[in-house]
């Protein structure tokens, strides 16, 4: 099993928002895949709440643009998206949202992040409102939509560690290579965690991470970090239908218990070093000029 992480490297460019001296900012972690419905906005919730029991700070930033269901996991709809911050209309206070969970969010919709055609400016307004809270959050947790779209991309290539979901599923698994691969292409430290969902056995998923990390290795040269499995649990659609999120709802299923191991991982992987982290918006900003380049 592979759990070493490559060493981090310093992702701040010059021109970037420098934090003040002694502010430590949230640590960003894009939680993605190759496939869609493959359990992303699920992981991130959940996965954020258990952070919050564990007294981390958690901003979730919702960027799933197409296929969001956001409000169904959790059971709240944001009145306000990053569209009104943009505009001017709203501040960021008033859109993030705090959730009963412990979580805050910050959503976003179709078009507030189309990063390809954000204009520089929004994101450069974006990062100076971001930078006057940023520093009030341990984790930001990024939940994208799936597959190598520039968005997507954009977003991965900006975190500090990547989450990557795959199930057993043939076209997932040979998706989330191809996401691998981009990625790699372009940033070739960036730790990836492989975290393999809807299994029949956590054996299943760790046999899935020893496949995958095997072929990586032999054509990109590259390791994936194994950041434990999840089974298939039917009480995650029963969570769904009541719109509450199933680590509070039903804090003793098996998917809840195996995603308490998945927290227990990601809080024992080296951090980002405080000194290399940045506003995420600035991070966008330098991401989307690699991903043009792809
Ligand atoms: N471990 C699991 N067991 C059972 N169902 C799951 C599991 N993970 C995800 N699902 C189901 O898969 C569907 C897609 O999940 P979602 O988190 O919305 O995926 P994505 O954000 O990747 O599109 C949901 O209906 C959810 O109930
Ligand atoms: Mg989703």
């Amino acid at each position: 099993m592979t759990t070493s992480v490559p060493k981090l490297k310093p992702t701040v460019q010059k021109g970037q928002h420098q934090p003040a001296k002694r502010e430590i900012l949230p640590e960003i972690i894009t939680v993605t895949s190759g496939k869609g419905g493959v359990g992303k906005t699920n992981i991130s919730v959940n996965l954020g709440i258990l952070l919050s029991q564990r007294r981390q700070r958690v901003l979730l930033l919702d960027a799933d643009l197409h296929l969001g269901k956001l409000d169904v996991v959790i059971g709240a709809t944001p009145r306000y998206t990053l569209a009104e911050l943009v505009e001017g209309s709203q501040t960021l206070e008033q859109i993030i949202m705090q959730h009963p969970s412990g979580i805050d969010i910050l959503p976003a919709t179709s078009g507030d992040l189309n990063l390809l055609e954000a204009d520089s400016q929004m994101l450069k307004v974006l990062a100076e409102s971001f930078a006057t809270i940023q520093a009030r959050y341990d984790y930001l947790i990024v939940d994208t939509g799936a597959g190598v779209s520039p968005t997507v991309l954009t977003m991965a290539l900006g975190a500090d560690k990547v989450i990557l979901i795959v199930t057993p599923e043939p076209a997932s698994i040979s998706d989330v290579y191809a996401m691998i691969k981009v990625i790699r292409s372009k940033s070739p430290e960036l730790p990836l965690i492989l975290l393999p969902n809807r299994l029949k056995s956590l054996e299943d998923g760790l046999e899935l991470h020893k496949k995958l990390n095997l072929i990586t290795q032999k054509f990109l040269k590259t390791n994936l970090c194994y950041g434990g499995s999840i089974v298939e649990d039917t009480a995650i659609g029963q969570a769904i239908i009541r719109q509450r999120p199933y680590v509070l709802e039903y804090p003793r299923s098996q998917a809840a218990h195996n995603l308490q191991l998945v927290c227990h991982r990601l809080l024992k992987l080296p951090p980002q070093q405080i000194r290399y982290r940045s506003n995420i918006f600035d991070r966008l900003r330098t991401s989307r000029k690699e991903v043009e380049s792809l």
